[in-house]
């Protein structure tokens, strides 16, 4: 389940590869996606490899994990700006079924509702791309969040705003709230693939590697996934035990 690459390039060429496979194999295939710099250069290499091999990507429907509230579409920080800037204006996806939680919606619990109900009827996931944070969370699911969760409004925690203000120009300016799919939306996907890179990522591989699976990390139930990954680049792995390392790249 752990495997180890040499670097987020290595990554990103086997995720490209494995999603390219999946769009060829079934072309209408429900992709989840995440944002933030762990999957920059996924998504870099998955648009040149589209390129490349001419993929049609037009089928596809994607769900995005979360959606900061506050932020509009335009804001530069906001996950839809994100995802048109480093895929879906990239590459021919049909926009209509391109779908994130909206930042400035009015009823934000209404919201979350249909965004649960709008990916069961779309069949559930195909293939759920994670990231995580420094605290073990995925999507915005923080430690102590029920693995029945559905898709939910939460608070932000200060280490998750303190993380994230690297992309902001001041901390103030982080927003309080986001909404995010639910740890039970994110385990009925069909597969799971994790990545997690860089030796910031190191601490906390190394305590979802030892823990059992528990609300108190919220990755870890990614462990219990019949069908999941979890790949690190070396930085990540560095505190995992070498005997251990089950390594793809060849
Ligand atoms: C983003 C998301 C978050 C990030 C996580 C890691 O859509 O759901 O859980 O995956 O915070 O972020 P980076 O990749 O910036 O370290």
């Amino acid at each position: 389940m752990f495997y180890v690459f040499s670097n987020p390039q290595a990554i990103a060429e086997h995720v490209s590869e494995l999603l390219i496979a999946q769009i060829q194999k079934k072309n209408d295939s429900v992709l989840g996606l995440a944002t933030g710099s762990t999957m920059e250069p996924v998504y870099e290499k998955l648009c040149e490899q589209v390129a490349r091999l001419n993929v049609d990507v037009s089928g596809l429907t994607t769900f995005n994990l979360d959606e900061y509230i506050g932020l509009g579409s335009d804001h530069p920080q906001s996950y839809r700006y994100y995802m048109r800037q480093h895929l879906f204006n990239r590459l021919a996806f049909a926009q209509h079924r391109t779908f994130l939680p909206d930042g400035l919606c009015a009823d934000p619990v209404k919201q979350c509702e249909q965004y649960s109900g709008q990916i069961q009827q779309a069949g559930h996931i195909d293939v759920q791309l994670l990231g995580i944070g420094n605290n073990g969370h995925i999507g915005f699911n923080e430690p102590g969040t029920s693995f029945g969760s559905r898709t939910h409004v939460v608070p932000l925690t200060e280490q998750t705003r303190i993380d994230n203000s690297r992309f902001f120009d001041s901390l103030d300016e982080v927003p309080t709230k986001a909404i995010t799919l639910g740890l039970q939306d994110i385990m009925e996907s069909k597969q799971i693939i994790l990545i997690a890179t860089g030796t910031n990522k190191a601490q906390i591989m190394a305590e979802l590697y030892e823990s059992p699976v528990t609300e108190q990390l919220p990755a870890s139930v990614v462990k219990s996934h019949p069908n999941a990954m979890i790949l690190l680049d070396e930085q990540a792995a560095q505190f995992l035990p070498a005997e251990w390392r089950d390594t793809l790249e060849s």
